[in-house]
């Protein structure tokens, strides 16, 4: 690895280049892959208490431009939870399920589907505290056994000083097993891409909502995986907490 801090800081990058030398192992990998039957899954929580959430209506009327013009990262946030209408929307649009094989709002590296989205209940409302995971398919949320006081949420977080309030916390979740059959040493990219992806549909949604999603990359990686008791493949992306600008 370089000495240089400015060359180090694209590791991540430079070690998965795709060039002359390294596209033909990529090929062959991902078509090894799709002819195995390498494929999308939606993750769920069979077993666990869930709550249904009210499918989404299109709002004709809301403009993309003033949305996107509009959107600031806010560092003052209510507590109030949103209600299941406006959570059922913000999920539903920006992350559900509208078409067969998983495909939905959030571009997906080989249609693979490897993103799950969770989130961690900081503020009140209807919401019960703790942790859910948010059930693409049946656009509900599976409720997991996790920490229920939102102070231990809120220690994983590592600029928790640079922001007030919040009502909910994102977790965006990468699970590395299909995606890296495929794609070999570039997945770990193509994970992190899928949460941008995600992340701005959030943001965006949110904005039109009336609520803030203030992205947040800080996280306690380790910590925040074993609070959600995540599987090894897994690894904790981004996170962002959500809440109405006060
Ligand atoms: C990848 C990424 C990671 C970020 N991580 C943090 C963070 O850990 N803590 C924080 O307070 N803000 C974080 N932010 C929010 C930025 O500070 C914020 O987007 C920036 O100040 C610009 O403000 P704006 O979002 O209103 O345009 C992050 C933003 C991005 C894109």
């Amino acid at each position: 690895m370089s000495d240089d801090p400015d060359r180090r800081a694209l590791a991540l990058l430079d070690g998965t280049r795709l060039d002359a030398a390294t596209l033909p192992a990529f090929r062959d990998g991902a078509l090894a892959a799709e002819a195995a039957g390498v494929t999308h899954t939606l993750r769920r929580y069979p077993g666990h208490p869930t709550v249904s959430l009210p499918r989404p209506r299109p709002r004709r009327l809301t403009a993309l431009d003033a949305t996107l013009l509009g959107r600031r990262s806010v560092r003052h946030l209510g507590a109030r939870i949103p209600s299941a209408k406006t959570l059922g929307a913000l999920l539903g649009l920006g992350f559900g399920v509208h078409e067969t094989v998983g495909r939905g709002p959030t571009p997906s590296a080989g249609g693979l589907q490897s993103l799950s989205l969770y989130l961690a209940v900081l503020g009140d409302g209807w919401l019960a505290p703790g942790a859910w995971h948010y059930d693409r398919e049946a656009h509900a949320l599976a409720h997991l056994d996790a920490p229920t006081d939102p102070a231990v949420w809120r220690e994983l977080l590592v600029s928790a000083d640079q922001f007030v309030g919040g009502a909910l916390l994102w977790i965006l979740v990468g699970d590395g097993r299909a995606i890296g059959r495929k794609y070999g040493d570039r997945a770990a990219r193509f994970l992190l891409l899928e949460a941008g992806h995600l992340m701005q549909n959030l943001c965006l949604l949110s904005h039109s909502l009336g609520l803030c999603t203030l992205p947040l990359g800080g996280v306690l990686d380790d910590r925040m995986a074993r609070a959600l008791t995540l599987l090894p493949t897994d690894r904790v992306l981004y996170a962002g907490v959500c809440g109405p600008p006060a």
